[in-house]
């Protein structure tokens, strides 16, 4: 399978997920799933859409997508990771930074994905050994090594509490780094890393579908993924640290730790 051929598909199926974004974005009504966790119309609509669009292209192909989206059947090597709104507490606050997330794995292994802003019409796509681009163009990492230079970004789980251990590690980065933001779409903070626009970003409480896309999107922007440990990174499991590569990920790992 080429790898290209299903980076396109996951950029399609992104864009038409951020189409009904948009179209719902004056009409949904919002509930929460768990206290804070949000959902709305616009997140079934998105993922529908979206596995019907690559299930039509890739019948065997299996899915796992936020929204209640479960196709283990058959053994095909290929599993589709799908987030169809990724930030939507800002998307019900009308605060435009969230995303559709569209991973495609092999055996384990993240081959191709997309992230798509809508907000921005930005289309963060990459495939294995290929590169990362943005809007069709390459993006890399940036270049920063010291943290007190570094703009960095974290994900809290909802409804945390300031005793939360994931707090106390936010705290000491904030301390160290230039800047820390906690942004609501960590997708997007993927996509960012994966241009330069951030150094760094990390947290311990998130889901396949948060992350699948958008770690492919740094590793082949040139930047590195591991857990806040600095062990090997795994999409079901939610501890991530993500960074442009340079030595400011060990700083990283020494204050999460
Ligand atoms: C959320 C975002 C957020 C992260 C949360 C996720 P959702 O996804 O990625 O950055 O901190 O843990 O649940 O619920 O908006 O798809
Ligand atoms: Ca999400
Ligand atoms: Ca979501």
């Amino acid at each position: 399978m080429a790898y290209e051929q299903l980076r396109e598909t996951a950029e399609e199926a992104a864009r038409i997920g951020g189409r009904i974004l948009h179209d719902w974005a004056d009409k949904f009504t919002a509930r929460e799933k768990s206290p804070a966790n949000l959902v709305t119309e616009a997140d079934f609509a998105s993922e529908n859409a979206i596995f019907e669009f690559i299930h039509a292209r890739y019948p065997d192909h299996r899915f796992l997508g936020e929204e209640g989206l479960n196709r283990n059947e058959g053994n095909s090597a290929f599993r589709w990771i799908i987030d169809p709104l990724d930030g939507t507490s800002n998307y019900v606050h009308g605060f435009p930074y969230y995303a559709v997330s569209i991973g495609v794995e092999e055996d384990g292994r993240m081959v191709a994905g997309a992230v798509y802003d809508p907000s921005r019409d930005e289309m963060f796509s990459a495939s294995a050994g290929q590169g990362t681009m943005l809007n069709g163009q390459p993006i890399r990492v940036s270049s920063e090594e010291d943290l007190a230079n570094a703009l960095c970004m974290a994900s809290l789980p909802v409804k945390t509490t300031r005793d939360d251990p994931a707090v106390q590690a936010f705290l000491r980065v904030l301390e160290a780094a230039q800047h820390v933001q906690r942004t609501g779409s960590a997708a997007l903070n993927l996509a960012s890393v994966a241009a330069g626009r951030v150094e760094a970003f990390w947290s311990t409480s998130l889901k396949p579908w948060d992350m699948a896309a958008g770690v492919l999107l740094v590793e082949e922007a040139g930047g590195r993924v591991t857990k806040t440990q600095g062990d090997r990174f795994f999409v079901d499991d939610p501890d991530l640290l993500v960074s442009n590569g340079s030595p400011l990920h060990d700083q990283l790992i020494r204050l999460l730790g």
